[in-house]
């Protein structure tokens, strides 16, 4: 693009989004003057001003860029400080689902999804408080989290790291967990701003929203993030309307700046920054990693007067100022604590415990699937790799090294206690079985390389029948070079698609080796096998693995037969998740749909537990006893996942994302341009309808409605009152009552309905408060949610104002966004 047809871009952006009417909507409804633009001026701090007028340039952009760390703790950033004026250096570390070291351990909470399962931001405070605690004891400044891009697509590889489809729900739980991690100390980024919403093409897709569904829908979290106090903002990889959003105006300026008065600092995403001048101009402070554009190129536009002094000044203060609102610059921040694994394990049950979503349980023969009780706790059959190896978090970014974690198997055999029966079948194997005794054998099964040595083998791999076989190498160190039949099978891939690829459940083995694998058909008869092996610096440890046809069908008739021999069977089925790359099915991986067909045909007293990220599809849902939804559980997982299995505590999570019934049946099918974008371009067009709101106005059944999860006892709501609150919102009140014979959790939703003075864009139902409970049997309380001015309020694009959506509406309570038990109408006032 040309200098001046890009400076042309820039200004139109700009204009979409900060200024400029563009389009009338006409409304006779009342602009709200609420959380309008907040003029705040940026506060003069006299320590700050002291620094600003003592540093030279040099020091100034050694602020604005990370570097590498020398003493290495291991965590994703550092920016030297200046050590001549008693400005120290900022270490900054993932993540969402704890502090990630890659040198020391932490609590591994549960991730992000199944914190906003709780739909409980008190909870959120004390998961935010744990993480601030360790980053802090941990010698860590700032931490990179929380994430709050709204879930738009069930396909999305981050969706375990971030909360919802629903704006309020999000904003709820982000602005509750950055108080608590800001309360120990630690400063909180907000991420990624804005509109990663996908991870296909994410550093480079061009995303195109409508204003009104921009403010409706992603900002809304963010919004609140500042509000609640976030020291830092992260900029995202993708564009925004042409522009990379770390170089986009009409985001970091226009929005965040002059509209919600943020007044922290915006550091990029890593190497999400594309220029010098243009990106500081537009208000990106800081480029993380390093230096490729803040470095000498800034410091050339600079010297070049291409660039501004005042505007280096801009960013430095940004950063200064909140270096000294968290006491770094003049010794007052608290002194490190010491680390609280005990309190952190604490949260990280709780957390899991009320963020299970027991999405099915059935009943046969009159007795419910779960919990498990009386011949079902006492006869168990346990299937599925997840079962025995503890999936305790996503990966990438938000991996984090747990203190420690014990797997499903072990959780449930030792609730069930002496006396009962737990056996346990693989069913679906994810890191192959030795090579075939015969040819080439054991020798691949532990080859141990020494250092500077370099191991080969010429040899032939028999194969009795025609099949298809993958192939898995395990290994430390450099990847072995295996060749068959001339073809490289493991061949290394580009630096990224290496990270990538290195991510997740499947590729590290249990015992630490990393895997790789490919699939292959192989016909009968010998093949050349070459490998080779060197064992650098170290040496090496590797081997050699297959899974074939007659391996998996032993595997499953295992499980079949384990699961026959038990009463009941607990079916762990998982999906791992990455950063960096979205999913392309919504169907379970590998073969764990035919497990699942194979064990619920030989046992229907079968619960499924999902470890997975966001939504699957289940098409064979109908043939289980139960499902469990566990979502990526964190470190103390297993035991929470036994202690709601066998009930010892009621499932307390309720999705925060609709579940499809199909890959063809959701808000981003159907349509390349909306989803994952052609031509470089992904456009938002389902507008302010995302999640539940498309669902409704388009008549799709879902598989499970947002909001939607069980309870092993049952609630009665009555007494539905609303009634206008003073400024534009309203009150509502309802009873609850528990109704059956156990304690229990329930989540009242209330959803509201369109304003009749509004004729901007309105969904059919849009969430406006919750209120989660637990409550002894027969126990009843009398609930008042508030519902805010702003969920019952428009962005108008024309009037660059939120609208008050006035007038006569409905007002609906129930248990999820499909189960809707009582409906008043109520009056909504102009201010
Ligand atoms: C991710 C960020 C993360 C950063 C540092 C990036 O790839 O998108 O969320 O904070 O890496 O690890």
């Amino acid at each position: 693009m040309s200098q001046e047809s890009e400076n042309v871009s820039r200004r139109t952006t700009l204009r979409l989004l900060t200024g400029a009417v563009t389009a009338a909507a006409v409304t006779t409804a009342t602009p709200v003057t609420g959380p309008a633009p907040q003029a705040r001026a940026t506060p003069r701090h006299s320590r700050v001003d002291e620094l600003l007028a003592r540093l030279t340039i040099d020091e100034k952009l050694g602020l604005l860029h990370g570097a590498k760390d020398p003493e290495n703790r291991g965590q994703a950033g550092y920016v030297p400080g200046v050590p001549r004026l008693g400005i120290p250096p900022l270490r900054l570390a993932d993540g969402p689902a704890g502090v990630r070291l890659r040198t020391a351990r932490a609590t591994a909470l549960p991730a992000p999804v199944m914190l906003a399962s709780t739909f409980d931001p008190a909870l959120a405070r004390e998961y935010g408080r744990v993480i601030g605690h360790e980053g802090r004891a941990l010698g860590q400044d700032v931490l990179l989290s929380p994430m709050v891009n709204l879930i738009r697509t069930p396909y999305a590889g981050r969706n375990f790291e971030t909360f919802s489809e629903d704006p309020l729900l999000s904003a709820d739980i982000v602005a509750e967990e950055i108080r608590g991690i800001q309360g120990e100390g630690l400063i909180a980024t907000v991420k990624h701003f804005a509109l990663n919403n996908q991870e296909t093409d994410r550093t480079s897709v061009d995303v195109r929203i409508g204003e009104q569904a921009l403010y409706e829908t992603e900002l809304r979290g963010f919004e609140a993030a500042v509000a609640a106090g976030a020291g830092a903002v992260m900029g995202a990889y993708n564009k925004v309307d042409g522009l990379h959003a770390c170089e986009n105006p009409a985001l970091l300026t226009g929005i965040l700046r002059e509209r919600w008065g943020f007044d922290g600092w915006v550091m990029s995403d890593w190497d999400a920054t594309h220029s010098a001048a243009p990106a500081l101009t537009a208000g990106l402070d800081m480029e993380m990693p390093a230096g490729r554009w803040f470095g000498e190129p800034l410091r050339r536009a600079v010297r070049d007067g291409a660039v501004p002094e005042a505007t280096v000044d801009r960013a430095v203060r940004r950063i200064l100022t909140i270096m000294e609102r968290f006491g770094l610059l003049d010794g007052t921040a608290p002194a490190r604590p010491a680390r609280d694994a005990q309190a952190g394990a604490r949260v990280a049950y709780r957390v899991a415990v009320a963020g299970a979503t027991l999405l099915r349980n059935a009943h046969r023969d009159g007795n419910a699937t779960l919990p498990l009780a009386g011949p079902a706790a006492r006869s168990l059959a346990v299937i599925g790799p997840t079962g025995a190896l503890p999936f305790v978090g996503g990966g990438g970014s938000a991996h984090v090294v747990p203190d420690r974690a014990v797997s499903p198997l072990d959780a449930l055999a030792a609730r069930a206690g002496q006396g009962a029966r737990v056996t346990y079948a693989l069913g679906e194997d994810l890191y192959g079985k030795p090579l075939p005794a015969t040819s080439p054998g054991a020798r691949f099964e532990r080859q141990s390389v020494g250092a500077g040595e370099t191991w080969a083998y010429d040899g032939t791999l028999t194969v009795d029948e025609p099949d298809e076989w993958t192939l898995l190498v395990h290994y430390s160190g450099e990847r072995p070079r295996v060749l068959l039949d001339g073809r490289e099978l493991f061949p290394r891939r580009d630096a990224m698609a290496e990270l990538f690829d290195g991510f997740g459940l499947a590729a590290t083995a249990p015992d630490g080796l990393k895997v790789r694998r490919t699939t292959l058909a192989l016909t009968a008869g010998r093949h050349a096998l070459h490998v080779t092996a060197k064992g650098g610096a170290k040496g090496q440890v590797f081997r050699l693995r297959r899974i074939t046809a007659a391996t998996r069908a032993a595997d499953v008739a295992e499980a079949v037969r384990t699961a026959r021999a038990a009463h009941s069977v607990v079916l762990f089925a998982y999906e791992d998740a990455i950063e960096g790359r979205d999913r392309t099915t919504l169907a379970l991986p590998g073969r764990q749909e035919a497990l699942i067909d194979a064990v619920t045909v030989a046992n229907p007293r079968t619960t499924v537990v999902l470890n997975t990220s966001s939504a699957v599809t289940m098409p064979w849902l109908e043939r289980t006893g139960a499902v469990l939804q566990m979502y990526y559980p964190g470190q103390e997982g297993a035991a929470a996942t036994a202690a709601v299995l066998f009930g010892d505590t009621d499932p307390g999570g309720r999705l925060t994302q609709t579940f499809p019934l199909s890959d063809s049946r959701h808000p981003t099918a159907g349509d390349p341009r909306r989803y994952p974008g052609a031509d470089g371009v992904a456009e938002y067009t389902e507008g302010v309808r995302t999640g539940y709101r498309w669902y409704d106005a388009e008549g799709v059944e879902p598989l499970f409605p947002f909001g939607h999860g069980l309870s092993y006892t049952t609630f009665a709501y009555a007494g539905l009152v609303v009634t206008p609150a003073r400024g534009g919102g309203l009150t509502a009140s309802f009873t609850v009552r528990n109704t059956g014979t156990r304690t229990g959790v329930t989540v009242p939703q209330l959803y509201v309905g369109p304003s009749p003075d509004v004729t901007l864009d309105q969904a059919p139902l849009v969430l406006a408060g919750y209120r989660r409970l637990e409550l002894r049997p027969g126990q009843i309380r009398r609930v008042t949610v508030p519902l805010a001015p702003r969920t019952l309020s428009c962005w108008d694009p024309a009037r660059r104002a939120w609208v008050l959506g006035t007038g006569t509406r409905t007002v609906r309570l129930g248990a999820s966004a499909r189960d809707l038990r009582l409906t008043v109408r109520a009056r909504v006032l102009a201010l």
